[in-house]
């Protein structure tokens, strides 16, 4: 069976976890490939609410085998502490297995992040200060820890002690900060290892095995286009592949293996941190819109930027992540709007462009050219075929269809499991 990719289509937050939960019982496998704890999927199963980080969202379903991939980059504290959390609520976590190349956060880089947050002052990015830029950054580097290191003290004290020469002079010497001790970061990082044990494994090759005996593996982004480092809007961006390409890379899987992507796309627009936003609402609009969408961060608890769609987005997710599929997830949060602006080119010094444009700086200048549908005031919450729709909110999904470029498979009218609108089979049959 090949391999199904899902990302985000905007700026985060889009409702992957709702989603992957929604093919939880037609997958075998699901495999987180990049980010770390910055995720944060709310996930709604009946009365119980689940904030899932560092874990894929596919572990809420039984049966499903979750892994983390090599392009992870994982704070082991905080796994445990998620693993305890879901099992105390009864989720069997037993399947799950992680990567021996994934690279852990050690308690420096979590201590880097915010530091170098509060020295950058106003050119600050805005990150979830859980270390993942300095995580990746010494991957890049490659200085990083990997989670194999955990099982060869030597090597591992040798690394932790090579990348401490180096940081321990920055937070001393530029932050006027305490240094870290060696041996402290060398234990914290052992006391993991016997629990973590058994579920170290070759993941690329578990994951190819899986796919030869016909077993169905979804592999879920955290963070969105737009965060991705290469595709989104840089510097203002996460520190990893958050596009379908990073599922390769992510998770060992060859391009060839992959046959669905699936996007997911916010009815509007959010985002959190720092970074250019053409559509973003600083008016009443946008915060009736945050308070009926509950827009406030799952990782982070900050209030979200909020802002109307913008298909000019839409369609470069199209485009850089090949979707086969969108759901557009949170129609219902639109319902009580008379009218309805999305964005469909930008205005650039009096230029209009139809496309993301080449360049950052001419992105912080784009103006939104909008058309304005009109709205359908009405709950549909309830509904669950598109016939079920008013008839407004039929033309908008189509126009949204239409502008994107790839069909519209599911429509979210809610944040519980059931409350959604499929129109084609998110599986290839
Ligand atoms: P993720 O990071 O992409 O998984 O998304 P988050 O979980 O951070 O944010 C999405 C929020 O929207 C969550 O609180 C979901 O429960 C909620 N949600 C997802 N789909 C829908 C929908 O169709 N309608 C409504 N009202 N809420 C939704
Ligand atoms: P999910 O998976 C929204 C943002 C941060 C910041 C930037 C860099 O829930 O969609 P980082 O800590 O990654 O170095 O921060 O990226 N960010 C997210 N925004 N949703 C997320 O994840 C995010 N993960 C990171 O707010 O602007
Ligand atoms: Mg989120």
């Amino acid at each position: 069976m090949p391999a199904i990719v899902l990302v985000g289509a905007q700026w985060g937050d889009e409702g992957k976890g709702k989603a992957t939960d929604l093919l939880g019982d037609r997958i075998d496998y699901v495999v987180k490939f990049n980010g770390g704890n910055n995720a944060g999927h709310t996930v709604v199963v009946g009365q119980e609410k689940y904030a899932l980080h560092l874990l894929p969202s596919g572990i809420l379903t039984p049966g499903v085998t979750p892994i983390i991939g090599n392009g992870v980059v994982i704070d082991l504290s905080v796994l445990f502490q998620e693993l305890d959390d879901l099992t105390a609520r009864g989720v069997d976590c037993t399947l799950l297995q992680v990567s021996a190349n994934a690279h852990v956060i050690p308690s420096y880089n979590t201590v880097l992040d915010r530091v170098n947050e509060r020295f950058l002052g106003n050119r600050k990015i805005g990150t979830t200060g859980r270390g993942i830029g300095p995580t990746y950054a010494d991957k890049m580097s490659r200085v990083g820890i990997r989670v194999q290191d955990l099982y060869d003290e030597s090597i591992l004290r040798q690394k932790v002690e090579a990348a401490l020469e180096f940081k321990n002079q920055v937070l001393a010497k530029i932050y006027n900060r305490r240094a870290i001790d060696v041996d402290e970061v060398v234990s914290e990082l052992l006391s993991y290892a016997d629990r973590l044990a058994p579920m170290v494994t070759d993941t690329s090759l578990e994951i190819s095995r899986a796919l030869d005996e016909g077993k169905t593996v979804l592999c879920e982004a955290g963070q969105a286009t737009l965060l991705d480092v290469d595709h989104g809007t840089y510097p203002y961006v996460t520190s990893s592949n958050a596009t379908s390409g990073g599922a390769c890379t992510g998770a060992g899987l060859p391009p060839t293996r992959v046959d669905r992507v699936i996007a997911v796309l916010k009815a509007f627009t959010t985002r959190v941190g720092e970074g250019p936003f053409p559509t973003e609402l600083h008016d009443e609009v946008g915060d009736r819109l945050r308070v009926i969408g509950g827009e406030f961060g799952t990782t982070t608890g900050r209030p979200r930027r909020i802002g109307w769609l913008d298909v000019v987005i839409g369609r470069y997710a199209q485009r850089i992540n090949g979707v086969t599929d969108f759901v557009v997830t949170k129609l219902d949060n639109l319902d009580t709007f008379d009218e309805i602006p999305v964005c469909v080119a930008y205005d650039i010094n009096g230029v209009r462009h139809d496309e993301m444009p080449v360049s950052q700086s001419d992105f912080h200048h784009a103006t939104p050219i909008y058309e304005v549908l009109p709205g359908w005031k009405t709950d549909i919450s309830g509904c669950r075929t598109f016939e079920e729709l008013p008839e407004n909110a039929r033309a908008y999904i189509e126009f949204v269809e239409q502008r994107i470029g790839a069909r519209i498979s599911a429509i979210g009218v809610g944040p519980g499991r059931d409350e959604i609108i499929q129109r084609h089979s998110l599986l290839s049959d």
